[in-house]
């Protein structure tokens, strides 16, 4: 377009960002990510020239060296008030209309920039822009106004927040907390709505992403091709979608809310509709301080989860367990949404079936035959019925938590609704306790169809006792179950079993076996298995393609990544820094971390005041220092990722600080700001 007027185009950017520190200068593809910037807003027909409005402070030297082989011009001004530094250089610029954009946007668009421009002329507008109305990916903002708005705005526009942001007497939208003026605006949207897409430079996921865009993209590419490369590859927008919004654009003082309104209004709305709002106990109100919890969460990533107010945490519980690798694992979620293209369920198996049973066959000892499920007490119900029909016996004895199936659940104190024959069949033993079942076995001879335990779990595993226990079924005649819904994929890759060179008769496994996708399986000797086609065990989503699909990319991943390995290594680690935590505060004679690497668990013994309300302040005041952390530490892959450490442990000794403070006071429950939690029955 041909016109007479000076149209410049002024790129705002700093180099202390809280989050992501230099961000200016991180590389992408090699190249700094403001040079990024500036190469695509060379393209930009309208522009006459480009400057680079940056603070005085030092700090912003290296961003000023930055362009010393480049036509940019840089101006330093005032660090805070960002408006002024816009009008000093349109007076020195001599321009006609100012376009503004910030350095946090290295995927800016030139056509957009164009069309703004365009827009403001051609409806002789005093402000244009792409921010009224966000139809476009978050990073592409362009502003373009008249110098008259930008002087006019410089003398009007409050101290604070309208002058730190620029244009918001300008654009008005925060009308009701700033004052605005009286301006001829013009939007540019587009058809469609891709403002949920995230692309500006914030955080370090933000940085991930980016760079992979310029590796895998060409440096000019519009900003249309880059949504038609996420259409093919959405996990790699998914990945950094769970940072806050834009920091430039937050306004501090809204901060200032109850943390948890939503989550608590929410509970009220759910409790109607669903009994304990929950589907599962410990995922439920009742686990956690309610009225100062979290009790719903809206997405996650790595090892960290939002809450549904927005609030940010480490997680340690990890879905209770299945997420071994991270929270939407890249490659797993590529495994399973290129299925999810093929189709989840067929008519009849598909090949994966087949293909996880040998992958599973070839990693597991006791493993020569294969079933599915989906959850944990589906395979473990069928290792039962399983060994009743193959022993021609009734009776099954067990050691752990095995579901919640009538079988296993009448042996515990929840056992309203299971009828008493059924529960009259179930007999318990102890951990690690060969002769507390060779009692069982003394007490009704020839009767035991099953022994069903945990191999390894919050105890320390005794082997021996393990290799005498497998003895006495032998001889006995009695199946011996694994049940390592807990330990498969954790404690070693062919589960307890391997670690401990003990194989035995039938295995179930679940939880970490697909990386959050629902999935279980039975698995053991051929001589046994076989018999899978005489009892009955069908289910319409025994062999669902999706969670097979995502399965067999989490084995490969932890196969290629010795991720156990590595997980057990961060498990040490973890252990010794947090113990040393309790140590220093003097609290270790009440709480300590157990050092089983591959799942530690918080030990509390004798605390000072009553255990409810321990554990109730301790939750709390885990999570006000955002960590999620129930009585276990459950690890995965991605605690290891850059930070999680460091976060984890300044929460910890900013909770175990409060926790001293408060027991050694004279009131310690007055500390409790929410509900006490609610005791759970105990199966270990
Ligand atoms: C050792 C063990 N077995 C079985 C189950 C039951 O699994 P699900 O809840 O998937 O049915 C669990 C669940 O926590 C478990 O920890």
């Amino acid at each position: 377009m041909k016109n007479k007027l000076k149209i410049i185009a002024v790129l705002q950017s700093r180099m202390g960002s809280s989050r992501l520190p230099n961000k200016a200068l991180l590389k992408l593809n090699g190249k700094p990510a403001i040079l990024r910037m500036v190469d695509r807003i060379k393209e930009a027909k309208t522009i006459k020239e480009i400057w680079l409005a940056t603070g005085k402070s030092k700090i912003n030297n290296k961003l000023e060296n930055c362009f010393s082989n480049t036509k940019i011009k840089v101006f330093r001004g005032d660090d805070d008030d960002v408006l002024s530094r816009f009008v000093e250089i349109s007076k020195i610029a001599k321009a006609d209309i100012i376009i503004r954009l910030t350095g946090d946007c290295p995927l800016i668009d030139p056509k957009i920039i164009d069309e703004t421009v365009e827009l403001l002329i051609n409806r002789k507008a005093d402000y244009a822009s792409n921010i009224l109305k966000r139809k476009f990916p978050d990073g592409l903002d362009v502003e373009v106004f008249t110098k008259k708005t930008l002087l006019e705005t410089g003398e009007f526009a409050e101290a604070g927040f309208s002058r730190e942001h620029v244009t918001t007497y300008m654009h008005g939208l925060h009308k009701k907390k700033y004052r605005k003026g009286d301006f001829k605006k013009a939007s540019l949207e587009y058809t469609s709505d891709f403002s949920h897409l995230r692309w500006t430079l914030d955080e370090e996921k933000d940085h991930i992403f980016l760079d992979k865009i310029y590796k895998n993209l060409p440096a000019n590419a519009s900003w249309q091709d880059i949504v038609s490369y996420l259409i093919k590859y959405p996990l790699l927008q998914l990945n950094n979608n769970i940072v806050a919004p834009n920091e430039g654009a937050r306004d501090l003082s809204a901060l200032n809310f109850d943390k948890y309104k939503i989550s608590n209004s929410y509970f009220e709305r759910s409790i109607k509709t669903v009994p304990l709002g929950s589907q599962t106990f410990s995922k439920s109100y009742i686990q956690w301080p309610k009225g100062v919890a979290p009790l719903f969460i809206d997405r996650a990533q790595g090892a960290k989860v939002i809450d549904i107010d927005g609030n940010h945490y480490v997680d340690y519980i990890m879905g209770l367990l299945p997420i071994v690798l991270g929270y939407c694992d890249e490659d797993v979620d590529q495994a399973a949404i290129s299925q999810i293209m093929k189709g989840t369920i067929f008519s009849m198996p598909s090949s994966l079936e087949a293909e996880l049973a040998e992958k599973l066959v070839e990693i597991i000892p006791s493993a020569e035959m294969v079933r599915f499920g989906k959850n944990g007490s589906d395979v473990t119900t069928a290792s039962i019925r399983l060994a009743r029909a193959y022993t021609d016996r009734d009776l099954v004895a067990v050691s752990g938590y095995h579901g919640w199936h009538d079988w296993y659940i009448g042996s515990t104190s929840r056992n309203i609704g299971v009828p008493k024959k059924v529960q009259s069949l179930t007999h318990k033993f102890n951990f690690n306790d060969a002769d507390s079942l060779h009692s069982l076995f003394k007490k009704f001879p020839n009767k035991f169809a099953a022994v069903i335990l945990e191999p390894a779990g919050l105890v320390k595993t005794d082997i021996s006792a393990l290799k005498r226990i497998r003895e006495l079924c032998t001889s006995n005649g009695v199946v011996l179950i694994f049940d390592e819904i807990i330990s498969g994929f954790r404690i070693n890759i062919g589960g307890a079993q391997k670690e401990y060179g003990v194989t035995p008769d039938l295995s179930c496994f679940g939880k970490a076996m697909a990386n959050g996708y629902p999935l279980s399986a039975i698995v053991g000797s051929k001589k046994i298995m076989t018999f899978m086609e005489e009892i009955f065990f069908s289910s319409t989503f025994g062999g669902e393609n999706v969670s097979l699909a995502a399965s067999l990319a989490t084995i490969k991943k932890i196969e290629d990544n010795k991720v156990i390995l590595k997980t057990k290594n961060y498990g040490d680690i973890l252990i010794k820094e947090l113990n040393n935590i309790c140590i220093k505060e003097g609290v270790d004679k009440y709480i300590k971390i157990s050092n089983l690497n591959w799942w530690p668990k918080i030990l509390i013994s004798n605390p000072p005041i009553g255990e409810e309300l321990f554990v109730s302040l301790l939750r709390q005041e885990f999570i006000s220092a955002g960590l999620l952390i129930g009585s276990t530490f459950n690890l995965c892959f991605s605690h290891r990722n850059k930070g999680v450490l460091e976060l984890t442990m300044k929460g910890f000794r900013t909770a175990i600080k409060n926790i001293k403070f408060f027991v050694s006071s004279k009131n310690p429950s007055e500390y409790l700001k929410g509900d006490l939690i609610q005791k759970t029955f105990k199966v270990r």
